[in-house]
């Protein structure tokens, strides 16, 4: 993807492999900060503070830290430190877990004098892969907005709506529900989306917005409750969103909020896709309400607000009443039979755990 007209990914390594860079989602859209972090304690704080965030650069920043962390202690114990304290970071995405695993098979066989080199080898591979996936899943769910489009009989634009951040700031590239969206418009077919704001910490205001401004997608924000009103009115034709957990049975862990799309989205009939790069998929698991740990982040993300004052300066402001109880589950979690289908980067499939292994056979328990 483009800032400015100048291609870039969201987190790259230095040519000496003593620190990687990224892009400081908090400063967004207000402000475009890259940062280096050159240590453990700068990429686990990088994760926590949503410096980065999304379920994939969660994962792909989280292999540069164990590379980073290689270049300090890669004795059996360092390698223990760091998987643990970065796995503790943010406890909802999956391809956290998901990376460190792939990182530290690789690893520990190898003996400490070869795993600073190797772990960075992996951590570039990891990305390469993501931004691979992404792309498959951009052309797979082109084809739904393409008969879409011809289901309207090739007139005005497809409405879509999404939810959260679940674009190229999420992910190494791409992303993953803005995928299709980008292959799309891409492609010629006009493209409209209706983006959530997505309280409390509004990426969708914030960064989904950015990026498809960047990439010159029309779209209007709207704010979270407006969504169900718009289907109401055949305003909306189909929604799509990302994941950050989905299980072998198709439930679907996303953004809080999303849930309460998915059911207007079924009470109008109106699609609701799910975009998923295979390694959000927890094999592990089958029922997504009681066995995906949902984070609960700081209540000031919903007492306060941070925003651009009219000095120019990114401020903060509270919105509640002093004193007033807050609580912030940042994510929720859509049963499957809401779900019409999902987007992998091997293709479309129902939300069943049949449909799932029809496309993942090396899966099947
Ligand atoms: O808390 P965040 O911003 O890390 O949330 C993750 C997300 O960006 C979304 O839930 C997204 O829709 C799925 S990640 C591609």
């Amino acid at each position: 993807m483009k800032i400015n007209g100048v291609p870039y990914r969201t987190i790259w390594p230095s040519a000496d492999r003593r620190s990687v860079t990224i892009i400081d989602q908090t400063r967004l859209p207000h402000e475009f900060v890259t940062r280096s972090l050159a240590n453990l304690d700068q990429a686990a704080h990088a994760i926590k503070a949503m410096q980065v965030r999304g379920a994939p650069l969660i994962g792909a920043t989280a292999a540069y830290g164990l590379a980073l962390a290689m270049n300090a202690d890669p004795s059996d114990a360092g390698l223990k430190t760091a998987y643990d304290r970065l796995l503790a970071t943010r406890p909802t995405a999956v391809n956290l877990r998901w990376a460190l695993d792939a990182m530290q098979t690789g690893l520990t066989p190898l003996p400490p004098a070869q795993r600073a080199l190797t772990a960075w080898q992996r951590a570039a591979a990891l990305c390469d892969e993501d931004v691979a996936i992404n792309e498959a899943i951009g052309r797979h769910g082109k084809s739904l907005i393409a008969q879409a489009w011809e289901r309207k009989g090739c007139q005005g634009s497809v409405n879509i709506l999404t939810h959260c951040n679940a674009g190229w700031l999420a992910t190494v590239d791409w992303g993953t529900a803005l995928a299709p969206i980008y292959a799309a418009h891409d492609g010629g077919i006009p493209v409209h989306v209706w983006v959530d704001e997505t309280r409390p910490r509004n990426q969708g205001a914030s960064l989904t917005a950015w990026e498809l401004g960047q990439h010159g997608v029309p779209h209007t924000v709207i704010a979270d409750n407006a969504g169900g009103h718009y289907m109401q009115h055949h305003r909306v034709d189909l929604a799509i969103v990302g994941t950050d957990r989905t299980t072998a049975s198709g439930d679907v862990c996303n953004k809080i909020g999303t849930y309460l799309k998915a059911l207007a989205a079924f009470d109008n009939k109106v699609p609701f896709y799910v975009a998923l790069p295979s390694p959000t998929i927890d094999w592990t698991i089958s029922d997504g309400l009681v066995q995906i740990p949902i984070e609960e982040r700081a209540g000031d993300e919903v007492s306060h607000i941070p925003g651009l004052a009219e000095d120019g300066r990114i401020t903060r402001v509270q919105v509640t009443p002093k004193g007033s109880a807050v609580a912030n589950p940042a994510f929720d979690v859509t049963p499957a039979r809401l779900v019409t289908a999902l987007v992998t980067e091997r293709g479309i499939c129902p939300a069943t755990p049949e449909g799932l292994r029809a496309l993942f056979p090396e899966k099947a328990p």
